[in-house]
């Protein structure tokens, strides 16, 4: 069979973990505890029909781990990079993450950017449309979805998926 390993990165308190637990187990906790270094993941997926395995890294956002989790990217197949879209500065910083990215996954590394909480649309900080303009200037597919009620969580995986299989 076919494996894949995908890299979880965005600022703390995106919901990275959140989404991966929701993933792979549909459950959501409001009490999710900050990551510490790395954790991962095994999950199937199937896409045109055809079972992959996914190994997902599942990075800690706080600055302190960055050194560890920079390491993460080098063997890296695909990244899912996570913003807030109730929190602006999760999004100004995604340039910092593109930096990261750049300098240290090899170049036909597929991204996705994804805007979590999207079922707080009342708090919404960053229109959809802006996320969408700077994922198109990076050359990276663009989401929504949240990990508390499971909204786009399979298809954005599916996404990544099948763009990482087309290359
Ligand atoms: P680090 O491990 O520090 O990098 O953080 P993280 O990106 O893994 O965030 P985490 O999954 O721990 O979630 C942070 C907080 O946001 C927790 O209180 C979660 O319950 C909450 N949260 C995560 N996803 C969602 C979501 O989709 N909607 C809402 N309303 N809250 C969410
Ligand atoms: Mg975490």
């Amino acid at each position: 069979g076919n494996r894949l390993k995908l890299v979880l990165v965005g600022n703390s308190l995106v919901g990275k973990s959140s989404i991966l637990i929701q993933f792979c187990d549909s459950t959501f906790s409001k009490n999710q505890e900050a990551t510490i270094g790395v954790d991962f993941r095994f999950s199937n997926i199937t896409v045109n029909n055809e079972e992959i395995e996914l190994q997902i890294w599942d990075t800690a956002g706080q600055e302190r781990f960055r050194s560890i989790t920079n390491h993460y990217y080098r063997n890296a197949d695909a990244i899912m990079v996570v913003y807030d879209i109730t929190n602006e500065s999760s999004f100004t910083q995604l340039k910092n993450w593109y930096s990261e990215i750049v300098s240290s996954a090899p170049p036909q590394t597929k991204v996705m950017l994804v805007g979590n909480k999207a079922d707080l649309e009342n708090e919404r900080a960053v229109q959809r449309e802006r996320a969408e303009k700077l994922a198109m200037k990076y050359g990276w597919s663009y989401g929504e979805l949240s990990a508390k009620t499971g909204e786009g969580i399979k298809e954005s995986f599916e996404i990544l998926v099948k763009e990482t299989l087309s290359v």
